[in-house]
């Protein structure tokens, strides 16, 4: 049947989404599947029917697509859709309560503070509390938007209001020297481990999506029980939000090897760079099949 391909929509990540929603319907047109733009912004959900849509294939990225909004709109209209379900999409988007059900279910993820706007906090404590440096982030955001880091109080209290511009409710993480991976999941399942090297502060969004000078290791070039244990993670952290099919959890790991879970992404990037189409790459999957596959399991 007719596929929509929802990209664009208007959450800060518009423009990575409308990156990965070309390259999506590009691949399925290619195979001859009856698949055709569909952008929630400029088009009324009303009109999936009208237009005779039968499935969604759901490449938002950010609320309002990535965040169980429109998996709940799509549920009752009675469409089915691609990825991870209403609970396990609003759960992975807020990454206060991803880290809440990681550490429910044992696995690691670093200390941290709750921040919400309007609610008075010492940031020198938090500072001190976070072993002197931390990574702000808004609650639920995506691609780095929004997030920085803090090494003082000062420095806290303008990160505070960065993050405060995207959403009432932010992340204040104890900093993780060291090395970031991501596990991309397909069929629910972890495929090889990528490693983001990039000579900026963090893989920030010109890391992911505009410099030249971010290096992509895959396989990551970590031991066989490391990679297990990180990928055997990763599935855990996957299940813990509920989410399913595909997706990518993000992780660092610090010098003396512990790993940290970071969050759990429903719909990941698909661009160019992206991290998915690159592990799936290295399981042998074409960026086709990547999409099919998904898509199959809506
Ligand atoms: N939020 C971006 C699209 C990602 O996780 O890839
Ligand atoms: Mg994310």
């Amino acid at each position: 049947g007719k596929v929509a391909v929802m990209f664009g929509g208007t959450s800060a990540e518009r423009e990575v989404s409308l990156k990965s929603g070309a390259a999506v319907l590009k691949a399925l047109q290619n195979q001859g599947i009856d698949a055709h733009a569909f952008d929630p912004k400029e088009q009324d959900l009303t009109q999936l029917k009208a237009l005779g849509f039968e499935r969604v294939f759901i490449v938002l990225h950010g609320r309002g697509g990535e965040d169980g909004t429109m998996q709940g709109a799509l549920q009752l209209a009675g469409f089915p859709y691609t990825g991870s379900g209403v609970l396990g999409s609003a759960l992975s988007m807020d990454k206060i309560r991803c880290k809440f059900l990681f550490s429910a279910h044992g696995l690691p993820t670093a200390p941290f503070v709750v921040a919400v706007k309007g609610e008075a906090i010492d940031h020198d404590a938090v500072i001190t509390q976070l072993n002197g440096k931390v990574m702000v982030k808004p609650a639920n955001e995506g691609s780095s938007i929004g997030m920085s880091v803090a090494t003082n109080g000062d420095e806290l209290k303008a990160a505070l209001e960065l993050a405060f511009q995207y959403d009432a409710a932010v992340l204040v993480e104890q900093w993780i020297q060291g090395r970031e991976f991501t596990v991309s999941m397909l069929d629910g399942q972890a495929l090889p481990v990528i490693e983001m090297r990039t000579p900026r502060a963090f893989y920030d969004y010109e890391a992911k999506y505009q410099s030249n000078s971010t290096e992509y290791l895959c396989p990551a070039p970590l031991s066989a029980e490391q990679t297990l244990l990180l990928q055997q993670a990763a599935v855990a952290a996957f299940k813990a939000v509920d989410a399913k099919v595909w997706g990518r959890v993000d992780a660092m790991m610090d010098e003396a090897g512990n790993f940290y879970l970071l969050e759990v992404n429903t719909v990941p990037g698909m661009t160019e760079k992206s991290l998915v189409p690159m592990a799936a790459k290295a399981a042998g999957y074409s960026f086709e099949q990547l999409v099919r596959k998904v898509l199959e399991q809506s």
